[in-house]
């Protein structure tokens, strides 16, 4: 499969969970591409079988906690319809609701969520191996 994975990251955690990502499901076979939000092309999307999206989470621990600036870059994005995206993000303390917002955000494009997982910034990209192989046998399976 060709595989886009896209990551929105102020202070490079977000961006290392997203090569982790990325790497998984390299050695799992498929084809990988890897870029920020910002950089994003309409083409880079229609010509991916499946998705990964990942943010950071930026709040007040307890309350206002969200997928860091998600309600301006998600609809900029170009359209996602039909597609398989498995959502993930990188946190300090606790994402709380922060990984559902992001799924609402992105199926309101026309994203199709198969899975999801968040990363603590201590332990960055641990588990992305089989976080991976569970969003794409999903979507082989669907
Ligand atoms: C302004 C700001 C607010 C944050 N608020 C929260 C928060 O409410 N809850 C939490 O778990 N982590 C919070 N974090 C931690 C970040 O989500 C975490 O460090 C993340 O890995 C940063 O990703 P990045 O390096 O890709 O930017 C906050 C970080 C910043 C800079």
């Amino acid at each position: 499969m060709r595989v886009l994975v896209l990551y929105q990251s102020r202070g490079g955690n977000t961006r290392i969970a997203a090569e982790a990502v990325a790497k998984a499901a390299r050695d799992e076979g498929h084809t990988v591409t890897t870029k920020s939000v910002i950089e994003v092309q309409k083409s880079d999307i229609e010509n991916a079988d499946a998705l990964f999206i990942g943010t950071w989470i930026q709040g007040f621990i307890l309350f206002g906690v969200k997928p860091a600036g998600a309600t301006l870059w998600v609809p900029a994005l170009p359209s996602l319809q039909g597609k398989p995206v498995g959502i993930f993000c990188t946190y300090a303390f606790n994402p709380r609701g922060s990984l559902q917002a992001l799924g609402e955000l992105l199926t309101a494009k026309g994203a199709h969520i198969v899975g999801q997982r968040a990363f603590h910034r201590s332990s960055v990209g641990e588990g992305a191996q089989a976080y991976v192989r569970s969003v794409l046998e999903a979507v082989v399976t669907a």
